[in-house]
């Protein structure tokens, strides 16, 4: 089997993706995008990350485009991917463990006040606040696929009151009522949406005014689920009291944005949950051998759907 490895990465990141991949799987015939010939119309499959638009077109027994991303926003948005050929995205235990770790983080952190403490430390400031009990904390837990279920569930064993929150399956309008009657619940919003059509902007200012005087959100799933100016709005009133982003509309993030220096942010860069090619290679593999046996492929993404 021939296999198309392409992804926006620099050389040492590909040849690591490459190795891990040849080591998974010796048998296929590994291809990066610009050792591609003429005489390779027949890859059968390819394994991306995040792919230049264009890239995956004119293969015609193209039958599995695999991600190496959780997300497939952006792969989904090349209008040049082939419409009849499957896309599975990335659901790795190792992914799953680490976004849990950062979930949890940022949750203890917020909850007990240490980003705040942080802050204090640069004024060399020995003050002490209020504690609360996780149990007197609502944690809103927006998405419940495999990342925001396995990080309720954490959040939930350490006794937070966590809900959860998604748009499939039901009228996207009667779920905006029912995010609505859980927003003003949320002393911690974690956001780990699919970024679509229905979810892009989501956290506006009518959301965040929904929620209670001194919530947070932690934001580790797409910067276009944000309005950047509504959070920076609602922070500066002290409405918001931190917000802890991983991921932003233009990444890198650029230098002068206000995120970088505002004292109620805390920014991470898109590091929540790191692919680790170690056991996001096994997975991809799994799936390529399911197609090459004819057995069911798995994490198949709707398309229509967006996820
Ligand atoms: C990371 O953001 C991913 O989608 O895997």
């Amino acid at each position: 089997m021939k296999v198309l490895l392409c992804g926006q990465w620099g050389a040492d990141e590909a040849r690591r993706w490459q190795n891990a991949l040849a080591a998974a799987m010796p048998e296929a015939v590994w291809l990066a995008a610009e050792d591609l010939s003429a005489a390779d119309h027949d890859i059968e499959a390819a394994v991306v990350a995040n792919p230049a638009p264009g890239q995956l077109a004119g293969l015609p027994r193209l039958r599995l485009i695999q991600s190496l991303w959780a997300g497939v926003d952006r792969l989904l948005a090349d209008a040049s991917l082939p419409a009849q050929v499957p896309v599975a995205r990335m659901v790795d235990p190792a992914m799953t463990a680490a976004m849990v770790e950062t979930a949890l983080w940022a949750t203890l952190a917020l909850h007990r006040g240490f980003f705040a403490y942080r802050q204090r430390q640069n004024e060399a400031l020995w003050q002490v606040h209020a504690q609360r009990r996780a149990d007197e904390i609502g944690v809103l837990v927006l998405g419940q696929g495999v990342l925001g279920r396995a990080v309720a569930a954490r959040l939930t064993d350490q006794g937070y009151r966590v809900s959860g929150w998604q748009l499939g399956g039901v009228d996207p309008a009667e779920a905006r009522r029912a995010l609505d009657a859980q927003l003003p619940q949320a002393d911690i919003v974690v956001n780990l949406l699919p970024l679509t059509p229905h979810t892009r902007d989501l956290i506006d200012a009518r959301f965040l005014s929904r929620l209670p005087t001194g919530a947070s959100l932690v934001n580790l799933a797409r910067g276009a689920h944000v309005v950047d100016a509504d959070l920076l709005a609602a922070l500066d009133r002290g409405a918001l009291r931190h917000a802890v982003l991983d991921v932003f509309r233009s990444e890198p993030l650029p230098p002068e944005h206000a995120f970088w220096r505002h004292p109620r942010v805390t920014v991470l860069p898109h590091a929540a949950a790191l692919t680790d090619e170690r056991s996001a290679a096994a997975m991809a593999v799994s799936n390529l051998r399911a197609l090459r046996d004819g057995r069911p492929l798995a994490n198949l993404v709707n398309r229509l759907r967006g996820y």
